[in-house]
């Protein structure tokens, strides 16, 4: 048996001033995108905005609905609209910010399992890596470099023939 480690480097962040101009300006339209999400169940609001290689933004939000599943996460809304406008354009980089009307979210939000398969198929399709700035209301703000570090062993079309 072979033992194999797996690991990735984690930039932790005490404040949104100490992350790069660029990442700050990405949290800043994920936490106005926040703002408009429709969340009447949960109460727990995501903002998410993307940046593209040809400098544009593009935010979304989760909506949520009466049949829970058919809701869709801030991540894919705002992934899935980026993509259909400009399939094929490079994805540089995810913020997401989150709140809930209910308690204080002290901790950053982390993408949810389908929404990084969803980030991790774009990734591959580019050859290019994703990097994903994560934050909660208040407290501490993660930043990777890849969706491959928060999603190792993905499955991707290799696995299709
Ligand atoms: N949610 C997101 O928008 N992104 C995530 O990565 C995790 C969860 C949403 C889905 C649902 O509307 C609410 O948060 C509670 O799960």
């Amino acid at each position: 048996m072979d033992l194999k480690r797996i690991s990735f480097d984690l930039m932790v962040y005490e404040s949104a001033q100490e992350l790069e101009q660029q990442d700050q300006k990405l949290l800043n339209v994920a936490v106005k995108a926040r703002k408009r999400a429709y969340s009447p169940y949960s109460k727990f609001n995501v903002g998410a905005a993307i940046l593209l290689e040809n400098g544009e933004i593009f935010s979304g939000n989760n909506q949520e609905n009466a049949s829970y599943p058919s809701g869709l996460c801030a991540e894919r809304v705002a992934i899935f609209y980026a993509s259909a406008k400009y399939p094929g354009i490079t994805i540089k980089a995810i913020a997401i910010s989150a709140t809930s009307e209910n308690y204080v979210v002290n901790k950053p939000a982390a993408p949810c399992g389908n929404c990084r398969q969803s980030i991790s198929e774009y990734e591959i399709k580019q050859n290019a890596p994703i990097s994903i700035v994560m934050s909660g209301e208040t407290g501490q703000i993660l930043k990777c470099s890849s969706i491959s570090d928060i999603l190792p062993l993905a499955f991707n079309n290799s696995f299709l023939g």
